[in-house]
Order: C-alpha cells, then structure tokens, then sequence
C-alpha cells in the first residue's frame, strides 16, 4: 500500500470557518479535509489529514512521517513563528515538506513574517486559502512521482 501524505495542520485550525472569516474564509476544516482527498484522489495519491493544538503532537506526527508518509503538507498555525521544535523534526524528516498558509503571513502583522520552518520546507505557500492545500499536494505528487503532476 502507497504512503499517504500527512496533512498536518497546527492550533486553532480546528476553529476554521468561525475563527476570523475575513482572514481565513468560511470553509470547516472538514471542507479542506475534503478537498485536499479529493485533489490527492484525482491524482493517485493519499492523504492523511490530521490537527492539533499541541507542539508535541504535531512534532510526533512529523517524526512518524519520516517513515510512515510520501511527504508532508504542514500548516504549523502560530507554531510557524515560535516552533524550533517543529523546525528540528522536520529536519530530520528526509520526505519532502511543503509549508502552507492559508493567509498571506507577510502582508500581516511583523511577528507572522518569520516562519521558523521554512528552512526546512521544498516550498512555500500562502495567500491563496484552501487552494493553496491543493496546490501544495500537485507540488507534492511533482516531486514524489514526477510525470503525475503538472
Ligand atoms: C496561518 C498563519 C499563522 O500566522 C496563524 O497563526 C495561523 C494560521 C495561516 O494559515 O494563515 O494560525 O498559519
């Protein structure tokens, strides 16, 4: 059986579609669940579509990655700006990563435009909202199967 990719996506996350709207849309974190199967279907693929609210879950999830998943979609939430921990997980996670927002981070606040796991991250994506999930999961199947994605 194929390695699915982990979608992992940090605090308040779950809060998605309630939690400021005008900054994050009205989409649940159910519909982006959905939508990222969906576009993994469509390409071969499998996702494994999981949040939480604590750094040392997240930072498990990605240490299980290295042997468990193709690769890695990971929306840190705040933890993007604060987490070394995350960032050291990562690498030492040899699966590709793609960091996702669903916000433009640099047309925010100051303390948003520093993302402590980009370092470790094949690409970044922000400012499209869920899109940019969809996206990331093309650039995903790009890199592990290329000739599957555009
Ligand atoms: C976010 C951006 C972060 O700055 C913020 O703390 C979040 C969500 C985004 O998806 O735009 O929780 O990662």
């Amino acid at each position: 059986m194929a390695k699915p990719i982990y979608v992992l996506n940090g605090p308040n996350l779950n809060l998605l579609g309630s939690r400021e709207p005008e900054v994050y849309g009205k989409g649940t974190l159910d519909d982006l669940r959905q939508r990222c199967e969906r576009k993994a279907k469509a390409l071969g693929l499998k996702v494994d579509f999981r949040q939480s609210n604590h750094e040392g879950e997240l930072v498990a999830w990605i240490q299980e990655a290295r042997t468990d998943a193709a690769g890695l979609i990971v929306n840190a939430g705040a933890f993007t700006h604060t987490s070394i921990a995350m960032l050291d997980a990562l690498l030492a996670c040899p699966v590709p990563a793609v960091e996702v927002h669903l916000s433009n981070i640099f047309t925010r606040e100051p303390f948003r435009h520093r993302s402590y796991i980009s370092k470790a991250a094949e690409g970044v994506i922000c400012g499209f909202g869920a899109l940019g999930y969809e996206l990331a999961i093309e650039a995903l199947a790009a890199t592990i199967s290329p000739g599957k994605a555009g």
